[in-house]
């Protein structure tokens, strides 16, 4: 398990505007599957960035009265500023504007489509939604605007180089369904097969253009050979999984190491450039597919979609200081189903972080801290054999390693931890948090059922065994929480100030007290 390499991808974030929690749940459910991978041993390679190309960034830096370059550049050191303080461990950040880094790659890929005899020049002559940077058919308009962003497209006649995408159809349907190339959820790979073949049983895909004429600003990566045009902007956008692991540098170790990827995490909006076109590029370059593609859901807030206009976007920012950073990232690992819509309001998130955080998890650290300050001054020592039969299952012979890497031994009920690693290596962040707040809701049982604080007036080694048991938990909960709340996890840890001997599976606690609650109640 420990030699396996894992690639993770978030798509990267138009560098137009500030981020918004939709965007943050992209980057935190990555950053829960990199970390958990991380953990378990994996060689891991976590990648975000910034898209900073095409009409949408110059236009967007028009009405502020900046060059293109100036205005990516404010916008990127803010993104790269909330993804620091969101807590998001990526290995590196790519920016498409950054020549040394990206340009190669992407003329790569171009140069490696033209050799299968792929791209030819044709004139495009239609319809352009500057929101979705792509091209649009009448037939997929409501009221003459385009759904996603409510804008009109606009007419657009011009010389483009065309990718010969409708010789890809049949392969990409036939991959996805065999499953060879996969989608998480499955209905995403039922809408695409239904685009693919549309009423019939071939394929329907019409060839795309893949660049566009220079302009009056030059924003974007030449074609080889031929700087009247520079590269389409999802081509150079796409390339990004590629260049940021040296494709088309002088060392291209990264790229041998990691590529494919083993899940690139994307929003419902743009699955069908990651499902078509995507795939069709990587096959007329001869490169291998990504592994699979994990689609999340949209987020809403009061019931609407978080948009500027309706003037309902909320800002990561505002929790992190409300709440602290891995509070959202409690909301957003435990709170959402990864493959449906959700939706955000400030009265849900106090509800749920009142609930699970300062009563839930914070309120079994404090007591049993407490508890083992009190009666034991801090050290509280203990085996598995005595830890008294509640409704945790002991084992001191197991251990987390067999399924996670983990190295301690454990004490569980009802195979949580199992539980919790399938979740995790399933995507499902969410249940593999829930099986957290089981063993905590399991622990607070324990403190009901055997009332340490009335047993250590009568029997001292007895209430210390329960103690112990508690503390054992809190240790399982501190390594469970690691992907999910890293700094939650590391305070628990230093808390309980265990030190271990696996050899007779003992483990010696040397607590210390809060000088303040994990998570403060908020009225
Ligand atoms: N730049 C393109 C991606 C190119 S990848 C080769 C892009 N950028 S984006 O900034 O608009 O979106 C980035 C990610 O955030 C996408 O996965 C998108 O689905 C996600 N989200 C944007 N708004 C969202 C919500 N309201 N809710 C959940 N995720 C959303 O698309």
């Amino acid at each position: 398990m420990a030699d396996k390499k894992f690639y993770i991808t978030t798509p990267i974030f138009y560098a137009n505007a500030e981020l918004h929690i939709g965007h943050t749940y992209t980057l935190v459910l990555s950053d829960i599957l990199a970390r958990y991978h991380r953990k378990i041993g994996d060689k891991t390679f976590f990648l975000t960035g910034s898209d900073e190309h095409g009409d949408k960034i110059v236009r967007a830096a028009q009405k502020v009265n900046l060059g293109p370059q100036a205005f990516v550049n404010e916008n990127v050191a803010k993104m790269q500023e909330l993804i620091n303080e969101l807590g998001v461990s990526n290995d590196f950040f790519i920016r498409t504007s950054d020549k040394e880094h990206h340009w190669g790659g992407a003329q790569k890929l171009w140069r490696a489509l033209e050799s299968s005899g792929d791209v030819y020049k044709g004139s495009y002559k239609g319809l352009y939604c500057v929101g979705c940077e792509a091209f649009i058919t009448e037939k997929e308009l409501v009221n003459g605007k385009c759904v996603l962003h409510d804008i009109e497209p606009e007419h657009i006649e011009e010389e483009n180089y065309f990718f010969k995408l409708s010789k890809y159809g049949p392969e990409i349907k036939r991959l996805l369904e065999s499953g060879e190339l996969k989608i998480s959820p499955q209905s995403k790979v039922n809408e695409m097969i239904a685009l693919i073949s549309g009423s019939s049983n071939e394929s329907v895909l019409v060839d795309v253009s893949i660049s566009r004429p220079e302009r009056a600003i030059p924003w974007g990566i030449p074609v080889p050979n031929d700087p009247t045009q520079l590269m389409y902007v999802w081509c150079d956008a796409l390339s990004n999984y590629i260049s940021a692991l040296g494709y088309g540098q002088a060392d291209e170790t990264n790229f041998n190491v990691f590529w494919p990827a083993d899940v690139q995490v994307l929003g419902k909006d743009i699955v069908r450039f990651h499902a078509l076109l995507w795939p069709a590029l990587l096959l007329s370059a001869k490169l291998p597919l990504p592994r699979e593609l994990l689609v999340h859901g949209f987020v809403n807030s009061g019931g609407k979609k978080m948009s500027k206009t309706l003037g309902n976007v909320l800002s990561p920012n505002e929790f992190i200081l409300e709440y602290g950073k891995d509070a959202l990232r409690y909301y957003l690992s435990r709170e959402v189903s990864p493959s449906e819509d959700w939706d955000l309001t400030r009265e849900k998130f106090k509800e749920v972080y009142n609930a699970n955080l300062a009563n839930g998890l914070g309120n079994l650290v404090s007591r049993t801290l407490k508890m083992s300050e009190q009666y034991f001054g801090g050290a509280v020592t203990g085996d598995f054999l005595s830890v008294p039969p509640i409704h945790i299952k002991i084992s001191a012979v197991e251990t987390m390693e067999d399924i996670s890497g983990m190295n301690i031994p454990y004490i569980i009920t009802n195979d949580i931890l199992p539980r919790y690693n399938t979740h995790m290596l399933a995507h499902e962040i969410n249940k593999a948090a829930d099986t957290v707040w089981e063993l905590i809701g399991h622990l607070d049982q324990f403190v009901a059922d055997y009332e340490p604080f009335k047993l250590v007036k009568t029997d001292k080694k007895a209430a210390e065994n329960v103690i112990w048991g508690l503390l054992y938990g809190l240790r399982v909960i501190g390594e469970m929480l690691i992907p999910m709340m890293p700094d939650t996890a590391k305070k628990i840890s230093t808390l309980l100030g265990a030190s271990v001997d696996n050899t007779v599976g003992e483990i010696i606690f040397s607590t210390k007290v809060l000088d303040e609650p994990l998570f403060r109640r908020k009225e």
